[in-house]
């Protein structure tokens, strides 16, 4: 889909579907208001009304969109709006679309770009590459869309360009998140990274299990020794560090598959496990958004990746790990597994001595039921790091909720025979998992994200989600980065 800017009115240019967002309170151009109940159609949030104009009106059939008040329009009004027109033409098989938000802009020209960018092409995503069956329909794709504005516009050019770039962020996420754990193993998943280290300028390392047993990444080795595919740590490197480009690490909980291990998962909660990786299809997708954007940070994505499975020489309950660190962590559940590959790319993460380490994993069942899918958990051992990170949630309606992170949590995974147990019982569980990670990053300011709930969506929560994965955490981290992490 190629989106380009245009000056005009939507009335006067030609298109197989026009969609014209309109303000609640404020009337309809005069060649559209007599072809509508007034009742019908109020233009409040993400409210359509379809008509099919003749006479005057060029194009062939006008999409109504609402946004509700002008005076009250946020970023995310118009990028559901725009998902909403996008998949109104996919059903259309309407190959020419124009879209029009006319009049005064309330919101910063840039953003307003951006929002309706992403909500265009990440409303359109679709993953298809399974399916024999399509109807037409289905698998029609928009070729073009242009933006209408009233006036020539720089910063809405560069929102849109800038917004088309984080849009394919999140859709290698999704890509990824929607793969079959028997088509996206670790090694498939170290591949990928391969890849987008050709498409962009990232440097990508892989170990290898060899490696991994010579560097001590017990970790890792534990978790993926009873798959048939072998585990992998991946390194992708955007930028030098110097002065005044900050490194952050990101790191991602890569499990291309959790069966729970010998813990095993009833059958019910294993059906959604390939988005065990969910976390690395953040890390994915923000490494390649900041490397298309070329921001001016030093930024190092770590993603340790294994499949969680059971056989002879599965790791038991019971077992005692030592990982990268040195640190020895006592198995009681071999579905706590997260946390374990964790620990070693938390400390992994130390050698850089960054700013921040920020990590996301689809890491615990408990935050589903804390929060629901309408927030991703948050804990962090830094306030003012999680403060920029929450309003950017905010900015971009990936919103972050925060968990304590007190100490009395700590006590409640320590063990007797070893360092650190990997589960504190029922009580707390998505904050026992954050204060397991918090031992291993030392001192650096360290995020936590636990988007078990949030990455993978059964009903989509947003007019650009599809059932699925939803590539949570990219557009947020793209924000933070772009505004706060100066
Ligand atoms: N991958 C799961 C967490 C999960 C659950 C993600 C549901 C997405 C949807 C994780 O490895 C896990 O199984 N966690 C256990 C931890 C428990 C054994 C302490 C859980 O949440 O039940
Ligand atoms: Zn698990
Ligand atoms: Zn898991």
């Amino acid at each position: 889909m190629d989106v380009t800017l245009k000056q005009g009115r939507i009335l006067d240019e030609a298109a197989d579907l026009a969609i014209l967002a309109t303000y609640a309170e404020e009337a309809l151009p005069e060649a559209i208001a007599g072809l509508i109940e007034a009742d019908d159609y109020k233009g409040t949030p993400k409210q359509t009304a379809l008509i099919y104009p003749r006479g005057a009106v060029v194009p062939r059939r006008v999409l109504l969109v609402g946004l509700g008040k002008r005076d009250e329009l946020k970023a995310n009004t118009l990028r559901q709006a725009a998902a909403i027109g996008v998949q109104q033409a996919q059903k259309l098989q309407a190959a020419s679309v124009t879209i029009g938000v006319h009049g005064p802009m309330p919101l910063d020209e840039t953003r307003a770009g951006q929002a309706i960018a992403e909500g265009l092409a990440l409303g359109a995503y679709r993953f298809l590459r399974y399916r024999t069956n399509l109807k037409p329909e289905e698998s029609f794709a928009v070729s073009s869309v242009a933006l209408l504005t009233d006036e020539a516009n720089a910063a809405t050019q560069a929102g849109v360009t800038q917004g088309l770039a984080i849009a394919r962020g999140v859709t290698l996420a999704r890509d990824l998140v929607n793969t079959p754990g028997g088509d996206l193993t670790p090694p498939d998943l170290a591949d990928a990274a391969v890849a987008l280290g050709q498409r962009v300028k990232v440097t990508v390392t892989v170990l290898d299990k060899t490696q991994l047993e010579e560097g001590g990444f017990g970790g890792i080795l534990a978790v993926g020794r009873a798959s048939k595919s072998e585990p992998r740590f991946i390194i992708m490197e955007y930028g030098t560090p110097s002065a005044d480009t900050p490194t952050i690490c990101l790191v991602g909980k890569g499990l291309t598959f959790d069966s729970g291990g010998l813990s095993i998962k009833p059958a019910d909660a294993m059906t959604t496990m390939k988005s065990d990786m969910g976390g690395s299809a953040t890390v994915f997708g923000t490494v390649q958004a900041v490397a298309e954007l070329g921001l001016p940070i030093h930024l190092v994505g770590l993603v340790p990746s294994a499949e969680n499975m059971i056989d002879g020489d599965a790791y038991r309950v019971g077992d005692i790990i030592k990982t990268l660190s040195g640190k020895t962590i006592e198995v009681l559940n071999t579905d706590a597994e997260g946390r374990i590959i964790l620990a070693d790319a938390l400390h992994y993460a130390q050698q850089y001595q960054p700013k921040a380490i920020i990590e996301f994993s689809t890491l615990t069942g408990a935050v589903i039921i804390a929060l629901g899918a309408y927030a991703t958990g948050m804990m962090g051992t830094d306030q003012a790091l999680m403060d920029a990170l929450r309003q950017a949630g905010e900015a971009t309606s990936e919103r972050v909720w925060q968990l304590p992170l007190w100490d009395e949590y700590k006590e409640m995974i320590k063990s007797e025979i070893a360092d650190i147990k990997n589960i504190g019982g029922r009580p707390a569980g998505s904050i026992t998992a954050g204060a397991f990670l918090a031992n291993f990053v030392g001192e650096y300011p360290f995020v936590h994200f636990d988007i078990a709930a949030t990455g993978f969506e059964e009903k989509p929560t947003q007019a650009y989600h599809m059932a699925g994965g939803t590539g949570v955490g990219v557009r947020l981290m793209v924000e933070y980065l772009q505004h706060y992490a100066k």
